[in-house]
């Protein structure tokens, strides 16, 4: 297994769409294996295959607190969603900066398991929002977008304050 580099906002890279996965074969588990060790080094509670330049359609989470619920998700479709709820959220390609998103309470997603087994999962709470998060960056969409613009504009500045210092 292998860390991955993760891209960090505001890299154009990140705007990237990913492909749906043709088959879940030893490469996509080599890439979900390796997904996990960077999330877990990072540490983060998820992460997205665009966050480590790879297109495709791929996102692993864990969000408890002993590395002890491992889900990946391939393909991932929410087919059903209801209520609201707002949450602050961080991300691993937006490194100290965490503010309030609302999205969907709770959700039904159908996806691909690691043996590309087709699945469906309903849940609410943390893990939805975290499911939603790590969808949107299959898209190219990152949590910043939902904030304001001045906002989004003073986290980009301290990202890039930030990456100077550690040149
Ligand atoms: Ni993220």
């Amino acid at each position: 297994m292998s860390i991955l580099n993760i891209l960090q906002f505001p890299d154009p890279k990140l705007r990237q769409k990913a492909a749906p996965v043709a088959s879940v074969d030893d490469r996509i588990r080599t890439l979900v294996d390796d997904m996990f060790e960077t999330m877990y080094s990072a540490p983060g509670i998820g992460l997205a295959a665009v966050q480590v330049e790879v297109l495709k359609r791929v996102i692993v989470i864990d969000i408890s607190e002993d590395k002890s619920q491992p889900k990946c998700f391939i393909n991932p479709e929410i087919i059903e969603c209801s209520g609201h709820e707002k949450m602050d959220e961080g991300c691993l390609s937006v490194p100290g900066i965490y503010e309030p998103v609302s999205r969907a309470k709770d959700i039904t997603v159908r996806y691909l398991d690691r043996e590309g087994k087709a699945q469906e999962l309903t849940v609410d709470g943390l893990l939805a929002v975290c499911i939603q998060h790590e969808m949107d960056h299959l898209d190219g969409k990152l949590f910043v977008d939902y904030l304001s613009e001045m906002k989004r504009n003073r986290i980009r500045k301290k990202m890039e304050k930030m990456r100077q210092h550690t040149l």
